[in-house]
């Protein structure tokens, strides 16, 4: 069975008291921290910045996930190197100089991937796999928590996974958008290994028992 992950996101948090939810959520079992940033220009939405980032990270030992949804990306990256990020992520379409962009994320020390939007192409991968550790396939159109799962990001996954194996590289394979309990399995199959979640988990009460449970389906594959 390959190494699964749950990363909540913290985008469906009460951020109102954003250490004690994430120092909860862990404690429950989530392996990574989902950070969602939004510029309101390269998607519809405002959301955190590198101040948050930065807030949040003595309050837990995980890995923090910075999928950003801005445009343009580099200037932001340092920043969010430097409040503690440990995988920064970016859509293609925002930057103009993609091989840079995910250099400039590995010389700050962080691993780096992109996210690839329900329209768009996995051949921005074709010449920059060898500076690639995360690939992330939004499974919903960026910019908002709590929207429908698109069935079609399942190919997308299976081809992104095929990709993976071809390249011989130790590459994560994300999801994010409408992951739930009962449809974590079919992305897993896909060959999905990282499942972002956001009102699944932090819109509940009882955080563990939807962690355990997502667990209990990866467990069936
Ligand atoms: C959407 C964000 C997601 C979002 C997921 O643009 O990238 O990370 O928070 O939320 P749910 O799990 O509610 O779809
Ligand atoms: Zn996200």
């Amino acid at each position: 069975m390959p190494t699964y992950r749950i990363a909540p996101s913290i985008l469906s948090a009460d951020f109102a008291r954003l250490g004690e939810e994430v120092r909860n959520v862990v404690r429950d079992g989530a392996d990574i921290i989902h950070f969602d940033v939004m510029d309101n220009h390269y998607v519809p939405n405002l959301t955190i910045g590198p101040l948050v980032c930065e807030a949040i990270r003595p309050h837990v030992q995980v890995p923090i996930d910075v999928h950003l949804m801005v445009k343009p990306v580099d200037r932001i990256i340092p920043d969010f190197a430097k409040a503690g990020a440990n995988i920064i992520t970016f859509h293609p379409e925002a930057s103009d100089h993609v091989d840079r962009s995910l250099q400039l994320i590995r010389d700050n020390g962080c691993k780096a991937g992109l996210v690839f939007n329900p329209a768009t192409p996995l051949s921005y991968l074709d010449y920059v796999m060898d500076k690639i550790d995360i690939i992330l396939i939004m499974s919903v159109n960026p910019g908002f928590g709590g929207q429908s799962f698109i069935p079609e990001a399942l190919k997308k996954i299976a081809e992104a996974r095929q990709r993976i194996d071809a390249s011989g590289r130790e590459i994560m394979l994300e999801v994010d958008g409408g992951i739930k309990i009962d449809n974590i399995a079919a992305a897993a199959k896909a060959g999905a290994d990282t499942f972002v979640a956001g009102s699944a988990i932090f819109g509940k009460p009882d955080y563990k028992a939807v962690i355990d449970a997502m667990r209990t389906q990866l467990a069936t594959i």
